[in-house]
């Protein structure tokens, strides 16, 4: 059903971050137990950071803002200044983090472009270097999954082991974006323990399809975390009574997974609707999750006019370059949301996106 903007129905498909907290979260955020969680002592935070370290069969976790800082921690702690990093040449960390690992970890990037997103593991194998007198050593590789950019692809479990492998082969720290590795569970039916236990370090979004209002969990080893705790304090993320939004998050933890189907049901739907529509070039096949891009046969120029006229017709959704305009279905569209933007982009792309 279309939210309200300023008493506008609007069907908002720019991304899963846009959720707003249910009663279930805003009740439980007012009833929080707090403590400081500088201090360590916020129950709330560490119930949080307990929780979803068990289900990923990690030692430990830590709360943290955002998924950007998860990132940038996880670097930081993974590789010194002048080493390198390995990431897709799509990724979100090395595309949409405003650059923060060069400037705030020091690291040089190595990109690879992978498979629909997925690295090839010979590539990392053939690349990686131990460095000696003259080169940087590689010490990280941040795998992306869900891949964002590549349309919400669930990087395949095996495709992780062989990573994995390769990584452990090359003393290579492996770290996975896994801002939506719940919607990699829920479209693989893999359990996040098994996803666990494929990288040193990992940590997930509590913000996206999930619904919580804000937060991300970084997970790994005791001594990894201790490390992370200090260098998210040099971040100024060291947050206090923040056991009120670990409260929206534990609700989000547990209760959000369950429902992640129906996000990609619906982002199929999309994908199947929108294929039928002359001039667009969409695979529903390719979506696996709740990300779609969706191109035309004109191409990039028709980007731009197809989202102003969604916007015009209540339907929000993000144009991005050549990579198309990204739909992201979540809790708060459904079916009805779905069906509004399928007509206006059956008049839109007949129009904009049609071939010369
Ligand atoms: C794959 C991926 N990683 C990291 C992030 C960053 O998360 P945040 O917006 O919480 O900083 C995003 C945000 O969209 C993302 O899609």
């Amino acid at each position: 059903m279309p939210q309200l903007v300023e008493g506008q129905p609007i069907s908002d498909f720019r991304s899963d971050t846009v959720t707003r907290p249910d009663a279930a979260m805003r009740a439980a955020m007012a009833g929080a137990v707090v403590g400081d969680d500088v201090f360590g002592d916020d129950p709330t935070v560490q119930e949080l950071e307990r929780d979803a370290a068990g289900m990923f069969g990690k030692p430990a976790g830590l709360f943290v803002p955002t998924g950007t800082m998860a990132n940038l921690i996880a670097v930081s702690v993974h590789a010194r200044p002048g080493e390198e990093v390995f990431l897709e040449s799509l990724s979100h960390t090395y595309n949409n983090e405003v650059g923060g690992i060069a400037r705030f970890a020091g690291v040089i990037t190595r990109t690879f472009t992978g498979d629909r997103g997925a690295i090839d593991p010979e590539e990392v194998a053939r690349y990686a270097r131990p460095g000696d007198l003259h080169q940087p050593r590689t010490a990280a590789l941040v795998v992306e999954n869900t891949h964002n950019f590549w349309g919400g692809r669930v990087i395949p479990l095996e495709h992780m082991e062989r990573l994995w492998e390769v990584a452990q082969a090359h003393d290579v720290r492996l770290h996975i974006d896994g801002a939506r590795i719940w919607n990699a569970v829920a479209a693989s039916g893999v359990l996040p323990a098994a996803w666990g236990a494929l990288c040193d370090t990992v940590y997930f979004c509590l913000s996206k399809g999930l619904g919580a209002p804000i937060g991300s969990v970084l997970l790994g080893p005791e001594a990894f975390i201790a490390e992370a705790r200090k260098v998210r304090k040099v971040l100024g993320g060291g947050m206090r009574q923040v056991g009120v939004l670990a409260a929206a998050g534990l609700v989000a933890l547990h209760e959000g997974p369950g429902r992640l189907h129906e996000d990609h049901d619906h982002a199929q739907a999309l994908a199947r609707g929108i294929a039928e529509i002359p001039g667009a070039v969409v695979d529903p096949e390719s979506c696996d999750t709740n990300i779609l891009f969706v191109r035309t046969e004109a191409g990039a120029a028709s980007y731009g006019p197809i989202a102003d006229g969604l916007r015009a017709a209540g339907v929000w959704a993000i144009p991005l370059g050549e990579l198309g305009i990204r739909f992201v279905t979540h809790r708060d569209v459904d079916g009805e949301d779905v069906e509004r933007a399928l007509v206006a982009l059956r008049e839109l792309i007949p129009t904009h996106g049609r071939g010369a």
